[in-house]
């Protein structure tokens, strides 16, 4: 619970910091998104353990909106964040010059666990950063330019990554984006005939998150090896949101028992506690690609001590405390409860998919978005929409989320969608 004058940084009275807080955000951080947030009634976040949020004024949320996917061990995990503070007090970035031993060590465990012979690791910051390198490889290790990615597929916003996502809003204003690159439909391994023979690599979402939580049959990622072993295209996972145990799988891939060329990785890769990015690549590739020139890829923050200690010890915590397992199971309880919900007011609720803790709820109208959203929160729960599907609601806790805290998020969706049928009606 908030208790201190502390934990309102410093002002004087929630009210004080709502104000002071719309003031900035309105003046200095993004206006229109101001504006968005003020009418959704969004609280302000001061403090999180585990799955909960609790806002200014000591209200506590279950959250189900998760970051998007950062959460893997909740909020502030104690152990990672013990590995962050004695870290800080040795040596906080590196220096860039020397060997460094969490480097090292952090890429040799991302190794053991990532299937078959996925080896050589680049760190990074985001999820969007580690696309890039693993486009970049996939150019320099087949001296091929195309690269094929999927309709409604999210990779992220710079402007390699945004080049191969799906949605169009985000992409038109940015124009002209990387040459060379082509969609093909999601799901269907058939649509890649033809497509990869001069292409440089197929960028791939083993669910797709953002482009709606569209989970494909099973059997389609072994197809898509096949399809670029015969083509000599790479095979790239884009496991930022479905990796390290989201899924119920230690990763995506992992249900079909595949092996990508190239696995990007970031979100939940420090269990949410410091930004933190990597693709791991079969060695073979890394070296076509950067064996004699080292240095033609580099970040100055990726590999940082601290970031590595995080993921270190997010890695064990994920291994050791049963974590995957714990997906699967919850990720079952919630899937089968929002069916539930939809099977109860199919006017509002037209699907519900998903796969582990990766839930998505699509409505049969946008609309009713504005309504369920703000309503849960309300009920004590956060969720949000997916980025290039508004009309899909995630459900994505952290992977420690317990059966009664799942129960909770079921009846808040169950209280949210009932009260937007009552107040909306048929849409
Ligand atoms: C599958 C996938 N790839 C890449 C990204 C981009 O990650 P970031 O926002 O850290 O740049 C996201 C973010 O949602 C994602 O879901």
């Amino acid at each position: 619970m908030i208790e201190s004058r502390d934990d309102l940084y410093g002002a004087s009275s929630p009210e004080a910091l709502a104000q002071e807080v719309a003031e900035n955000y309105r003046e200095f951080v993004n206006p229109p998104l101001a504006r968005v947030m003020k009418i959704s009634g969004s609280p302000i976040e001061v403090r999180a353990r585990g799955c909960t949020i609790w806002d200014s004024t000591g209200k506590a949320y279950l959250d189900f909106a998760g970051g998007y996917g950062v959460f893997t061990l909740g909020h502030s995990h104690p152990r990672v964040v013990a590995a962050v503070k004695s870290q800080l007090d040795l040596m906080a970035l590196s220096g860039k010059t020397m060997f460094n031993v969490l480097l090292g060590r952090a890429s040799r465990r991302l190794a053991e666990l990532t299937p078959g012979d996925l080896r050589i690791s680049f760190w990074c910051n985001s999820g969007t950063e580690a696309i890039e390198g693993a486009i970049k490889l996939a150019r320099a290790a087949t001296g091929r330019a195309k690269i094929v990615s999927t309709h409604d597929a999210f990779h992220g916003k710079t402007l390699g990554a945004l080049s191969i996502s799906g949605r169009e809003t985000f992409r038109e204003p940015f124009r002209p984006l990387l040459g060379d690159v082509e969609r093909v439909a999601f799901g269907d391994a058939s649509a890649l005939d033809g497509m990869l023979d001069d292409a440089a690599a197929f960028v791939v979402e083993p669910v797709q998150g953002e482009g709606g939580v569209n989970v494909p049959p099973e059997g389609y990622l072994a197809a898509v090896r096949e399809a670029c072993d015969r083509s000599g295209a790479l095979f790239i996972a884009d496991e930022v949101q479905t990796g390290l145990g989201r899924c119920g799988y230690r990763f995506g891939c992992d249900r079909d028992g595949v092996v990508p060329d190239v696995m990007t990785l970031a979100k939940g890769l420090s269990g949410g506690v410091i930004p933190v990015g990597a693709f791991i690549a079969r060695p073979d590739v890394w070296n076509r690609a950067y064996r004699k020139a080292p240095l033609l890829h580099t970040s100055t923050f990726g590999g940082n001590e601290l970031a590595c200690a995080a993921a270190l010890a997010a890695m064990d915590v994920l291994e050791e405390d049963g974590l995957v397992a714990n997906a699967r199971a919850r990720g079952e309880q919630l899937l089968t409860g929002a069916r539930a919900v939809a099977a109860e007011f199919p006017n509002v609720v037209a699907s519900v998919r998903g796969l582990g803790l990766l839930v998505g709820v699509e409505l049969t109208n946008e609309g009713y978005g504005g309504s369920i959203i703000p309503e849960m929160l309300k009920a004590g729960v956060t969720a949000a929409w997916t980025l290039n599907q508004q009309r899909v609601i995630r459900l994505e806790p952290p992977l420690v989320v317990t059966g009664d805290e799942v129960g909770q998020a079921l009846r808040a969706l169950r209280a949210g969608v009932a009260t937007a049928y009552q107040n909306l009606g048929v849409l």
